[in-house]
């Protein structure tokens, strides 16, 4: 649908999900994501320019709609509802072809992107607000698990539960998002009836990721056995988490992006062959 190389959308930072960093998902075969919101609308064109100079690949733009009395990150707090249409209409001028909404209800939004001949990509935590997404038309679903990192809801379900009911409920393709960091889990995600894969904290340890190397550091020698980490995971409150997904545990050291996706998917395709899949056919063997 999107034309990548391998079916992997990257998750929307805000304060990270910088151009550089979004040119250099889409430069590894993903589909790159600029974090709209991270840029003031004055300077939002420019950063789109700079992108399509930093790849030839496809990428988009998400827009985080903020809920109503959640405390959100600072890095987005300064945007008014008049403004996402604002962000829209430079991103739609300047060619965009593939939009992210998430955090809230984005129908309002998705309407206009879908008018303007886009994709529409929503991501929601909970299976009936993307059966809602669905009904209001938009292309493809991500549905966060409560493994993931960002904003926590409640109710949410585990990526498990949402990607196999929402391949019962939804006719919408669905990417898996939450506590994917290795080629088992994004295997696991096609298995369990995703299109595409959603890497979020996976690649925060990246060269490419605009956290600093102290940070990066603190990431990657992190505890994701401990009470304490599991209870800052899923602490089931309407707001978001203040650590990283397990899907960080995976990582074992700073790589670029670029090695990071092909080790991933040269292990998906290595796992595939020990399953008996060679190209096009399976052979089950005893
Ligand atoms: C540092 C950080 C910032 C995030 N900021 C946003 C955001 O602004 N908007 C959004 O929709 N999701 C945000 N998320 C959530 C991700 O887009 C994605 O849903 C989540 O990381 C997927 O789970 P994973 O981390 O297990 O891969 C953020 C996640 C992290 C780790």
């Amino acid at each position: 649908m999107m034309g990548t190389k391998y079916p992997l959308i990257m998750a929307a930072f805000a304060g990270l999900g910088r151009t550089e960093f979004a040119a250099s998902f889409s430069n590894a075969g993903g589909l790159g994501i600029i974090t709209g919101l991270n840029y003031k609308i004055g300077n939002f064109k420019s950063e789109l320019i700079k992108m399509k100079k930093l790849t030839d690949k496809p990428f988009g733009v998400n827009l985080t709609v903020l809920p109503p009395g959640v405390r959100t990150f600072d890095p987005l707090s300064h945007v008014s509802k008049e403004d996402y249409f604002k962000y829209l209409e430079i991103a739609i001028d300047e060619g965009i072809k593939v939009f992210t909404t998430s955090a809230y209800q984005a129908t309002h939004l998705g309407e206009r992107i879908k008018e303007a001949g886009c994709f529409w990509f929503h991501k929601c935590a909970l299976l009936r607000h993307a059966i809602s997404a669905e009904k209001a038309g938009a292309n493809a679903i991500t549905l966060i698990g409560m493994e993931a990192s960002g904003f926590k809801n409640p109710f949410q379900h585990t990526t498990l539960m949402n990607i196999t009911l929402a391949k019962r409920l939804l006719k919408t393709p669905i990417i898996a998002a939450g506590g994917i960091g290795d080629a088992r889990g994004f295997l696991g995600a096609l298995g369990m009836g995703a299109e595409g894969v959603c890497l979020g904290s996976a690649i925060l340890t990246t060269q490419e990721s605009p956290a600093s190397k102290e940070v990066k550091e603190k990431w990657l020698k992190m505890n994701v056995l401990s009470e304490d980490y599991h209870r800052k995971l899923y602490h089931r409150e309407l707001k978001s988490t203040n650590v990283l997904s397990a899907a960080i545990a995976h990582q074992k050291d700073s790589f670029s992006m670029n090695e990071l996706i092909e080790t991933m998917m040269d292990e998906a395709g290595e796992i595939l062959k020990s399953w008996g899949f060679t190209g096009d056919n399976i052979t089950l063997t005893s």
